[in-house]
């Protein structure tokens, strides 16, 4: 028995790590997309609308401001106009420790990280977990976004002085363009999926 238990234990963690392994079918999975698409549209829109405003009104020094003190509050503004479907963003290398990846997240930033590096990355991923749907849609790094998350040698020192002052554990600099910056991840329960 002393050499069953520990076996036992490893075989039922190493379940309860490996998800789910049989594939949606294809109509609950498309449902759980659109489902998650327009919830990440809707935050997306949010965030773009209020950077966009900040930096006509003053530049990158400005909306660096904005955006640390205001990601946080506008995505839980459009959560509560969701109310039952939850949006987010996750990212490996955390700017705001709210946005930390749990299990899960780090194994599908994972996953387009690799699909990334063989040139053949996925639009999104579904994943299904006990009650609930998880929706993941890869967030890329373009030219415009090394403005705050770029090589620290070249970026405005304002701005940098700001996410120093703000995140003293900032992991977000040093990106290039192209690469995963993160995910933007959507947790729909399974009674708003008619399929599922
Ligand atoms: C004006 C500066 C600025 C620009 C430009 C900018 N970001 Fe950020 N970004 C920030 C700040 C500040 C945070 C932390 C927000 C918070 O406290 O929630 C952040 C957070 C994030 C997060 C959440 C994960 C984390 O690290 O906390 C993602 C994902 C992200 N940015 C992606 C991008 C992408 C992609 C672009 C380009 C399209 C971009 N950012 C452009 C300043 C910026």
């Amino acid at each position: 028995m002393r050499k069953v238990l520990p076996l036992l234990l490893a075989v039922l963690l190493t379940g309860c790590a490996s998800h789910q392994k049989k594939p949606l079918d294809k109509g609950t999975e498309k449902e759980v997309a659109s489902l998650g698409q327009m919830a990440v549209k809707r935050l997306m829109g949010e965030l773009k609308s209020n950077l966009g405003t900040a930096l006509k009104e003053g530049g990158f020094p400005k909306a660096i401001e904005f955006c640390s003190r205001k990601a946080e509050e506008l995505t839980e503004k459009v959560n509560k106009e969701l109310v039952v479907v939850k949006v987010k963003r996750v990212s490996d290398k955390f700017r705001n420790p709210k946005n930390r990846p749990d299990g899960l997240d780090q194994e599908v930033i994972n996953e387009f990280k690799e699909e990334l590096k063989e040139g053949k990355l996925s639009p999104y991923k579904v994943k299904k977990l006990d009650g609930y749907f998880v929706y993941y849609k890869p967030i890329l790094v373009s030219p415009f976004c090394l403005n705050c998350h770029g090589k620290p040698e070249s970026m405005n020192p304002e701005v940098l002085r700001v996410i120093r002052e703000k995140y003293p554990n900032d992991r977000a600099l040093n990106y290039r363009a192209g690469q995963l910056r993160g995910v933007f991840k959507v947790v729909i329960p399974e009674g708003e999926v008619k399929g599922g």
